[in-house]
C-alpha cells in the first residue's frame, strides 16, 4: 500500500500546528506575561524570540507548500482545482497567509532590528506594534484555515 498520501497530509497537519501554535503562544501567552516589564527589557526579549520563531515559520511554510501542492499535484482528491472547496479556501487564505509572513520578515522585522541596534526604542517599539498586529491577523486566518482544512473533509458539498 502507498502511504506516501497520508504521509504528507500529516506532516502538512504538523507544519500548520507548529506555524499557528507557536502564533496562539506568542499572542495568547508570551505577550500578556510580558507587558509589566519595561520597554527596554521587552523589546530584547521579543528580539530574542522573534528570529527563532520566524525560521521555524519559514520551515513550517515551505512543509505547507511542499505537501499541499505535492499531493494536489499527484492526483490527490479533485488536484489543484477540481477538489472540494476548502482545498481552495486552504489555498486563498495560505496564500495570504504566506504573503502577509514574508511582507513581516522584509518591512517591519528589518525596521525593528535596525531601530533596535541603534537603540531607538521608540521606533522599535512601532514596528513590534507592527509585528504583533499582522500575527495577530496570521493567527486567526489560522486557526480559521486549520478548522476548515480538518473540518472540510468530512462535509459533503
Ligand atoms: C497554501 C497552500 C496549501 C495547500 C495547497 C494545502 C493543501 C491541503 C490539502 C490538499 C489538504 C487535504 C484536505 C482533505 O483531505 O480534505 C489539506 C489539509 C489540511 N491543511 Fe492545507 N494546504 C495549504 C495551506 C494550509 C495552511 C496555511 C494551513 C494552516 C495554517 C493548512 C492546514 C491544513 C490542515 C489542518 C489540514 C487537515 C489535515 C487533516 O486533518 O486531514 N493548510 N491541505
Amino acid at each position: 500500500m502507498d502511504y506516501s498520501f497520508a504521509a504528507a497530509i500529516g506532516l502538512h497537519t504538523l507544519a500548520a500546528v507548529i506555524w499557528v501554535g507557536g502564533m496562539f503562544y506568542a499572542h495568547m501567552v508570551l505577550r500578556p506575561a510580558v507587558t509589566e516589564m519595561s520597554v527596554s527589557l521587552r523589546l530584547t526579549l521579543w528580539s530574542r524570540v522573534l528570529p527563532r520563531f520566524f525560521a521555524w515559520v519559514g520551515v513550517s511554510v515551505a512543509v505547507l507548500l511542499v505537501t499541499g501542492y505535492g499531493v494536489l499535484l499527484t492526483g490527490y482528491r479533485g488536484g489543484i482545482t477540481g477538489g472540494n472547496l476548502h482545498i481552495d479556501v486552504m489555498q486563498i487564505v495560505g496564500a495570504v497567509m504566506i504573503a502577509l509572513f514574508l511582507y513581516m520578515l522584509v518591512v517591519p522585522f528589518v525596521l525593528f532590528r535596525r531601530a533596535l541596534a541603534i537603540n531607538d526604542l521608540g521606533a522599535a517599539a512601532v514596528q513590534q506594534g507592527r509585528i504583533r498586529a499582522i500575527i495577530l491577523v496570521n493567527l486567526l486566518l489560522g486557526l480559521f484555515t486549520t478548522f476548515i482544512g480538518a473540518a472540510g473533509t468530512f462535509v459533503g458539498y
